[in-house]
This record gives C-alpha cells, sequence and structure tokens, in this order.
C-alpha cells in the first residue's frame, strides 16, 4: 500500500492513476485546501480499482502515524504542500508551515512506524537563476522566492536524514512546468482563483471563462521575446513516480529532474493550444513579470539512468489537446 500524500491535487489525481495501473494499492491523504473530493471519485471511474482516502493533514503527525500503520503502507509519495510562488512572497509563514514543517511531520510519522521510502515533489524552482542550460542536477542550488526555500530546506532535510540512517530511500523529484491532463478528461488541473500559470489561463481564455491573456515580457533574449520553459505531460511526470517507486527498491537518495529536455516559449504555446483547441487566444503584450527567467529547461540523462530508462514521451500538441479535453469537458472545473 502507496500513502499518497496530496493526492487529490493536480498532479497527485494524475500519480494515483499511474500507481493503481501498475497495480498498486493507494491511499490518499489530504486536507482538500487545494483541491477538490470529485477528483478521487473520477481516478476510481478511471481505473475501476478501490482508492482509499483519509481527510487529513500532513502537519497531523498522529494521524499520519495511523493510516500507515492502518493501511500497512510500505511507501509515500509526498505531493501535499502549497504551489504558489506569489502568494509564498506575501504568506512565507503558511508556506513553511505547510512545506516544511508539514514534511517533517510526515517524515517522524516515518520514522515512528519503520517506513523508509518517500518521493518528494520537488521543483526546477531549486536552481535559482541559470549559471548554465540545461539545468543539470549539479547546477548551484538557489532559489529566489520563499516557495523555492521550502523545497529546498526539504531537500536538505531529506539528505541529512539518509547521511544519518542509509536504510532510507529517498527520490527527489523536481518537476519543470507539468501541464496537460489524462486522456480521458475525467481528471485535470483546476485552479481556485485567476491562474498563476500560463496554461490553465489559456485554457480558461479558450474557453471563454477570461477574456484574454497577459503575455509577460516580449524583451527577453529569446527566439521570439517570449519566455522559453520546458513544459512536460504531466501523465509523463506521473509515469516517472512509478518509475522512481521501482528505484528504490534498495537504500538510494537521488535528486533527478523531470522534463522533457526541450523549451517552448510563450507565443509557441499559445499557437499550439490554438490549434488544438480550434479557439482563438487573444493577449496583450505586458512588462515581464518579476522573478522570472528567460529559459528554463532541464538536462534529462541523470534522471533515464536513475529512472530505469524512463523518459518523457508526449509532444506539445499531445499536451495542449489532453489539456484542452479537460477544460472543454470540464469548463469551470470540478464542481461547477
Ligand atoms: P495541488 O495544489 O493541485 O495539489 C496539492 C494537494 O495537496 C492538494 O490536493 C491540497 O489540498 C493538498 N494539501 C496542501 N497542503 C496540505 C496539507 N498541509 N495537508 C494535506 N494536504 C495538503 O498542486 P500540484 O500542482 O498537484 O503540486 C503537487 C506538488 O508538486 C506540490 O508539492 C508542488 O509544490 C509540486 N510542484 C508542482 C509544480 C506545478 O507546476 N504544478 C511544479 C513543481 C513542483
Ligand atoms: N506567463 C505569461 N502569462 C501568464 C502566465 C505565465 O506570459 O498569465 C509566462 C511566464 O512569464 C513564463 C511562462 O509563461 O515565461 C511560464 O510561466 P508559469 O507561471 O506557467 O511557470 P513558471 O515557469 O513561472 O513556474 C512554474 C511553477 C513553479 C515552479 C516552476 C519551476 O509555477 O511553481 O515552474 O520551473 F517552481
Amino acid at each position: 500500500m502507496i500513502l499518497v500524500t496530496g493526492g487529490a491535487g493536480y498532479i497527485g489525481s494524475h500519480a494515483c492513476v499511474e500507481l493503481l495501473n501498475a497495480g498498486k494499492q493507494v491511499v490518499v491523504l489530504d486536507n482538500f485546501s487545494n483541491s477538490s473530493r470529485t477528483s478521487l471519485e473520477r481516478i476510481r471511474q478511471i481505473c475501476r480499482k478501490p482508492l482509499a482516502v483519509v481527510e487529513g493533514d500532513i502537519r497531523d503527525q498522529a494521524v499520519i502515524e495511523k493510516t500507515l500503520r492502518e493501511f500497512g503502507c510500505t511507501a509515500v509519495v509526498h505531493f501535499a504542500g502549497l504551489k504558489s510562488v506569489f502568494e509564498s512572497v506575501s504568506s512565507p509563514l503558511d508556506y513553511y508551515d505547510n512545506n516544511v514543517i508539514g514534511t517533517h511531520r510526515l517524515l517522524r510519522a516515518m520514522q515512528g512506524c519503520g517506513i523508509k521510502r518517500i518521493i518528494f515533489s520537488s521543483s526546477a524552482t531549486v536552481y535559482g537563476d541559470p549559471k548554465f542550460l540545461p539545468y543539470t542536477e549539479d547546477h548551484p542550488l538557489g532559489p529566489v522566492n520563499p516557495y523555492g526555500q521550502t523545497k529546498f530546506f526539504v531537500e536538505q532535510m531529506l539528505r541529512d536524514l539518509f547521511v544519518s540512517d542509509r536504510s532510507w530511500s529517498i527520490g527527489i523529484l523536481r518537476y519543470f512546468n507539468p501541464i496537460g491532463a489524462h486522456e480521458s478528461g475525467l481528471i485535470g488541473e483546476d485552479p481556485k482563483g485567476v491562474p498563476n500559470n500560463l496554461l490553465p489561463f489559456v485554457a480558461q481564455v479558450a474557453v471563454g471563462r477570461r477574456e484574454r491573456l497577459n503575455i509577460f515580457g516580449n524583451d527577453y533574449d529569446t527566439p521570439d521575446g517570449t519566455g522559453v520553459r520546458d513544459y512536460i505531460h504531466v501523465v509523463d511526470l506521473a509515469q516517472g513516480h512509478v518509475a522512481a517507486l521501482a528505484s528504490l527498491d534498495k537504500p538510494a537518495c537521488f535528486a533527478v529532474n523531470l522534463g522533457t529536455g526541450r523549451g517552448y516559449s510563450v507565443l509557441e504555446v499559445v499557437k499550439a493550444f490554438e490549434k488544438a483547441s480550434g479557439r482563438p487566444v487573444p493577449y496583450d503584450l505586458r512588462p515581464r513579470r518579476a522573478g522570472d527567467v528567460a529559459t528554463c529547461y532541464a538536462g534529462t540523462d541523470l534522471a533515464t539512468k536513475v529512472l530505469g530508462g524512463w523518459r518523457a514521451t508526449k509532444d506539445l500538441e499531445t499536451m495542449c489537446r489532453d489539456h484542452w479535453r479537460w477544460q472543454s469537458q470540464n469548463p469551470n472545473g470540478y464542481d461547477a
């Protein structure tokens, strides 16, 4: 049995599907602060398998210990946490509380139950401003906002834990820009309020929920002047977790990038989405957004080596088509 914290969220729900498809049993622990219970119903609908659920908070050590024991868990895939860079600047204490203290309690609970296998959702944001590209895992770490700091501190906590007890199996996965949705269109990203990220915003313009996209900066040193990112299909990303779990069948502590190794500009994404949806995505060019880098993409060789040959396979067209299927079938998200 695998404990998936934050399993009702965007990436967690896709990981639950891939774990169930790989024959694992799954129990989700989520406080539903940024998700809907409907996503769990949809996972059951896709997989036609049981999925256990506990409503709880990762900061509650007793609930985690009870869940780990009751369900006989052997590993944890840890997604739960807050993820908005923007919000982390105005509410840093909430971010340190949920992400750092929450993970500390989770690790304490695991230690108390003798469960020493964990996969952690880190982020490319731990690298900070690029000293060179692609970002390989040996790129210096230097997060530039509180959200990124929380990911960095948790990574460090995990590395320190491994040094103290080398019987742990720890996989740190640094995600680049996950987009897209399961091909059924039943689960996908459902941000609350105004989306901060590009794809959900573009999709909401295409579906008619918002009028125009703001493109933040067209004077970067990139081929068309707009920001370049490494977008990865969320199903590829989810499958990376299944591969990581298999690699953690022995003690280890590794950190690998999950990306495709190639970047697309904002304008390329807008064009691809217009093509996939058949809808126009009108936009305005705006000044740069504070804290953005021009270009960000992953070195992927280490992940492929460590994760037993795993690599992302889905292209931008597929990402946009799948994202659009989810958005058009659920124009107002899960609980419309
Ligand atoms: P999400 O907000 O959709 O999912 C997070 C889930 O965790 C939600 O269901 C939320 O209700 C739950 N949660 C939050 N705090 C909790 C707590 N204290 N206790 C229990 N449950 C809690 O986010 P996501 O996009 O699925 O991201 C999953 C993880 O991946 C996060 O840790 C995030 O930082 C990381 N990540 C995401 C991205 C991205 O672009 N989406 C990029 C890099 C890393
Ligand atoms: N962008 C726009 N308009 C928008 C939103 C975004 O032009 O409305 C642009 C940004 O300026 C950037 C690109 O689209 O050039 C991608 O922006 P996102 O906000 O979608 O993604 P980021 O790369 O800024 O950040 C994401 C996650 C972070 C994570 C980081 C890791 O939001 O949590 O990837 O690389 F840390």
